[in-house]
């Protein structure tokens, strides 16, 4: 009889359940396979491929440039580290916008060609058909409101939304058609806790928050910001649970010094 342990994937069911039995779920992005590895070892609930990996990553102003096939790429090294937790992929902006064939398609390829266990998208009741059709495809949907990234162009700027009560209320209307079309969770950023906290409570699928306060059922952030790796913008809503930054810095700063010095290598990393 093997002695090894199984290990089991999580699940969209999984998920949900910790809803109902009122378990925190953790999400953290991940766009390698490395960090991938640490995480699922770290046993994180999700590992989202978030197509911020053009802002981090890849050094892009927005997530607008991403493309289908930084996700696909980076969503293959995640799933290869990944074992325990689920990977959740994002659509780009443009990928699921133009035609509900296109979008079916792009969400397909993510989970048959990359290994993704559910996509991502953002937006409202206007996607909630497409929603619908990509979970009876079999492809479990994230959804994701308040702030959207992908139309920054549209919003004027990374800003709290909801704050008003029209906006308030467009956003749990938006949140209760996503529900209904088979969403098996919610993202919400930059949303009043208030407001998340009222929509968490109407909702019986998980709502996800990156600055939406401590209602929400679960967390996200984006693992390059938690980790102070990113330095280039650090919104309100980010606690930086390292300096990896100043390490890698100090690091290589050493590394240089002991290579001009002649230092490195010595005897214990060489050959006799
Ligand atoms: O792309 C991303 O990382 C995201 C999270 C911030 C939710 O969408």
């Amino acid at each position: 009889m093997s002695t090894q342990t199984k290990i089991t994937r999580k699940t969209t069911f999984d998920i949900r359940k910790m809803k109902q039995q009122g378990e925190k779920i953790s999400v953290l992005t991940a766009y390698d396979y490395g960090t991938a590895v640490i995480l699922d070892e770290s046993d994180i609930d999700i590992i989202l491929v978030g197509d911020s990996l053009g802002n981090v990553i890849l050094g892009y102003d927005t997530t607008v440039p991403v493309t289908m096939e930084d996700m696909l790429h980076h969503t293959r090294a995640v799933a290869r580290g990944t074992r325990r937790a689920m990977v959740v992929a994002d659509l780009p902006f443009m990928s699921y916008q133009v035609s509900h064939e296109a979008a079916l398609i792009n969400a397909g390829r993510l989970l048959k060609e990359a290994d993704a266990q559910a996509v991502k998208l953002e937006g409202g009741r206007e996607h909630a058909e497409l929603v619908r059709k990509m979970t009876v495809a079999g492809i479990p949907v994230m959804a994701h409101l308040g702030l959207t990234p992908q139309s920054i162009h549209q919003l004027g700027g990374f800003r709290v939304q909801g704050k008003k009560e029209d906006a308030a209320e467009k956003m749990m209307q938006d949140a209760l058609a996503l529900e209904e079309a088979g969403a098996f969770s919610l993202v919400l950023e930059c949303v009043p806790g208030k407001l998340a906290a009222d929509i968490t409570a109407a909702l019986s699928i998980p709502t996800i928050g990156i600055g939406a306060g401590v209602e929400c059922d679960g967390q996200v952030l984006v693992v390059n910001d938690m980790l102070g790796l990113y330095e280039r913008m650090t919104p309100k809503f980010v606690k930086k649970y390292a300096n990896l930054n100043l390490e890698i810095r100090n690091a290589v700063k050493r590394y240089v010094e002991e290579v001009k010095s002649g230092a490195f290598p010595d005897e214990e990393h060489s050959f006799k």
